[in-house]
Formats: C-alpha cells, sequence, structure tokens
C-alpha cells in the first residue's frame, strides 16, 4: 500500500542512527529532522540522510511539518520527551522500554489518548515471522493448556559499554536504565514471553552486579506464575563472555517450541496421527522455513551495535500504517506498561526476599 510519506524526526542519535537508516529504508516515511546534543552525531546523520539537525529538542520540536518523532533517548527520559512531543501534536515511535518505572508509561498512554496521537512501541521480536507464527499457534490453543516458558538471555558486555561517558554513563543505573541486564537488554526478552504467555500474576526474583563496575545488576533471575496458571523463568545477564543467543523453551499440554538463533524444535500434537506423520511433517516445514542458517557474523550478544534495523523499518511501516488509516499500531506503550511492572516487581523481590504480586 502506498502512503502520503510521514515526516519523521529522531532525538537520541545512539540507536536513533538506526532509526533515521530505518525511516530512509521504510516505504512511506521521509526523514525530515534529527536532534541530538552530541552535535557529532547530529552532523552525522545530516550529511549522511540530508535533514535538518539541531541540539535543542524544543526547536527540534517544531520543525515545520514534522508529523512524527522517534524517542531515542535514554530510557529514563522516553515518558518525558515523549509527552513534550505529544504536546506539540506528535506521533511516537519509542524505543524500548517505554520509560524505567510504570507510573510514567501510564503518564505517556494518558498523554498520548488526550491528544489522539498514535504510539509505536519498539520490541522488534514482535516483528519476526516465526514470533508470529508461534503467537497464532499458541493462540488458536494448538499448544493446549499453557504450562510454561524458560527464557535465558546470556550475553555479554565489556565494562566500556558502561563507561561511554561523553553519553551519560546512564546505563546500568537505577535512575536512567531502570536496572541493567534486565531492563535493558532483557526486556527485550520479558516483552516476547509476555506476548506468548500473557499477564504475570506474581514473581519472584533475585539480581545482583557480579562481574561490572556498575549501580544496578548485570545478572539477574526470576520465577513467574502467569494469570493462565502457567509457570515461567527467566534469566537475563551481561556476564556471559562470550554472549550467545537468547534461548526460548514454551510448552503445554498438546505442544513444545524450542528456538533460539533459530528454530530448534516445533512438536505439536494433530489428532487422528498415532505415527505422528503429521506433527512431523508439519516441524519439517516450520524448521525449513525458521530452521539453522549459514552461521552469521557478530551479533547483538556481543556488540550492541550489530543491530539489523530490518525490525526498526517494520515498527516505522506500522506507524505509518496506522497514521494513514487511521487504526492501531501493532505494538504500543499501551502493552509494554506490563513489561516495566513485571521487572520492577522482580526488583522489588530481589530486594525484599519475597514474592511479590502484581495487582
Ligand atoms: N531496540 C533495540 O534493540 C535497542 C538497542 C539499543 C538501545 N536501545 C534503546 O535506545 C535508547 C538509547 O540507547 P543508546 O544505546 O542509543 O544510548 P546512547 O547513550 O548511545 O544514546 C543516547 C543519545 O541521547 C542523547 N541525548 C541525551 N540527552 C539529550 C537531550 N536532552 N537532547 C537530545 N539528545 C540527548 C545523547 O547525547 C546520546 O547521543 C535506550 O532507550 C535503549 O534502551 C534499543
Amino acid at each position: 500500500m502506498d502512503y502520503e510519506p510521514v515526516k519523521f524526526g529522531v532525538v537520541g542519535l545512539g540507536m536513533g542512527q538506526h532509526h533515521c537508516k530505518a525511516i530512509a529504508a521504510a516505504n512511506g516515511a521521509e526523514l525530515v529532522a534529527v536532534c541530538d546534543i552530541d552535535m557529532e552525531r547530529t552532523n552525522k546523520m545530516v550529511q549522511t540522510y540530508g535533514c535538518k539537525g539541531y541540539s535543542s529538542y524544543a526547536e527540534f520540536l517544531n520543525h515545520p511539518g514534522m508529523e512524527a518523532v522517534c524517542i531515542c533517548v535514554p530510557s529514563g527520559m522516553h515518558a518525558d520527551f515523549g509527552i513534550q512531543a505529544i504536546q506539540t501534536g506528535k506521533h511516537l515511535v519509542v524505543e524500548k522500554p517505554p520509560d524505567v518505572k510504570a507510573a510514567k508509561v501510564q503518564a505517556l498512554i494518558d498523554a498520548a489518548a488526550a491528544r489522539g496521537v498514535k504510539m509505536e512501541q519498539i520490541f522488534q521480536q514482535r516483528t519476526s515471522p516465526l514470533n508470529r507464527r508461534i503467537k497464532d499457534v499458541i493462540d488458536s490453543g494448538r499448544l493446549g493448556k499453557l504450562v510454561g516458558i524458560n527464557a535465558l538471555l546470556p550475553w555479554y558486555r565489556a565494562q566500556s559499554y558502561y563507561e561511554d561517558v561523553a553519553h551519560g554513563r546512564w546505563k546500568g543505573t537505577w535512575a536512567l536504565d531502570g536496572g541493567g541486564s534486565l531492563a535493558n537488554q532483557g526486556v527485550h526478552t520479558m516483552d516476547i514471553v509476555l506476548y506468548f504467555f500473557g499477564r504475570v500474576k506474581s514473581v519472584f526474583g533475585k539480581f545482583g552486579v557480579f562481574t561490572h563496575d556498575i549501580e544496578a545488576e548485570d545478572h539477574t533471575v526470576a520465577i513467574l506464575k502467569f494469570e493462565n496458571g502457567a509457570m515461567g523463568t527467566i534469566m537475563t545477564t551481561t556476564c556471559a563472555y562470550r554472549g550467545t543467543d537468547q534461548i526460548l523453551v514454551l510448552f503445554g499440554s498438546r505442544g513444545q517450541i524450542r528456538q533460539s538463533t533459530y528454530l530448534e524444535a516445533w512438536q505439536i500434537m494433530h489428532d487422528d496421527d498415532p505415527k505422528r506423520e503429521k506433527e512431523k511433517a508439519e516441524e519439517q516445514e516450520m524448521l525449513a522455513l525458521y530452521g539453522p542458517r549459514e552461521a552469521r557474523g557478530e551479533t547483538t550478544a556481543n556488540d550492541p551495535w550489530a543491530l539489523s534495523s530490518d525490525g526498526h523499518q517494520a515498527h516505522i511501516e506500522d506507524l505509518v500504517r496506522a497514521i494513514r488509516t487511521n487504526t492501531d499500531t501493532m505494538s504500543s506503550p499501551v502493552h509494554a506498561k506490563h513489561d516495566v511492572e513485571v521487572i520492577e516487581a522482580i526488583f522489588e523481590s530481589g530486594r525484599t526476599g519475597k514474592e511479590v504480586f502484581l495487582s
């Protein structure tokens, strides 16, 4: 579908550089302005994309004709920056997480609703075709009664990652990162776990700082009890040299799915299939589509810059569609607020030593 291009601006030009690339590649999007207090980053984007550069956020928000803003500043600034943009009538793309406090996410949601603007929440795992197939299988009931989901994020970040003095040394802090391995890297894992298994009723968590000089945590483990009765676990770390990709195992009374870098198992019962022929044929088909491929190069398991912008492009195109057709976005801070609530509950549990119940 061809839409009248939406004019985008991007604030925060670390991950925001990927947003610029995604906007330039997306259908129905045009990059008109960028903003960062680091003029080196701003000038690089101005030169690459021929857009206007700003160091003042207030001036950037007044850029003529700009309709949507990608919020890519440090996580604890998302809601404040988002609300400011909403007050000037802008639609938003919000980098993950929507903010580091659920109460601030709610303020963002309320502001967008009051002004009638759309918000797209970046969680690029939701745009993956395999994850959409898994979601369909769960929602159609083919896995049967949902029993368990277990997620591991054994990643690695060098100490230098946390020491970016030029950009505020905010990673691994409570105030601006909301934590460390769970709130920053692991929020992707939390989001996909909740996308598949739904809302969480209670958590029991432990966290600590093991191999980095940071304030919050570089290793967290938690037990999740879901509203639907299933039980799961999540482990996130940035201590696991050399990092490997996220691992997910999910199962119900009629099936099990395992994926890491690629799909590893897709075993779902069929009725009237005593020799499991239909089951095996379906697994072969799924492995052919999503199973192991040739080895890839470096990934974000070790290097935060090794990120493809495909997922971001899908999010940008989804916001364009939602704006031009006046429909809902596929991913928004409305659902992502629960990710933040669960993460806050895990840290509360870690501090108190008690199971924490979500309201
Ligand atoms: N989707 C993903 O996979 C992914 C990956 C990495 C980071 N992120 C998210 O992107 C966001 C930014 O992370 P990052 O790694 O790019 O951090 P970063 O520190 O490299 O970049 C943040 C940028 O914001 C700028 N900034 C700070 N205050 C500003 C202000 N007042 N006005 C204008 N610019 C300002 C900084 O100068 C810096 O360039 C975070 O919320 C993070 O969670 C998402």
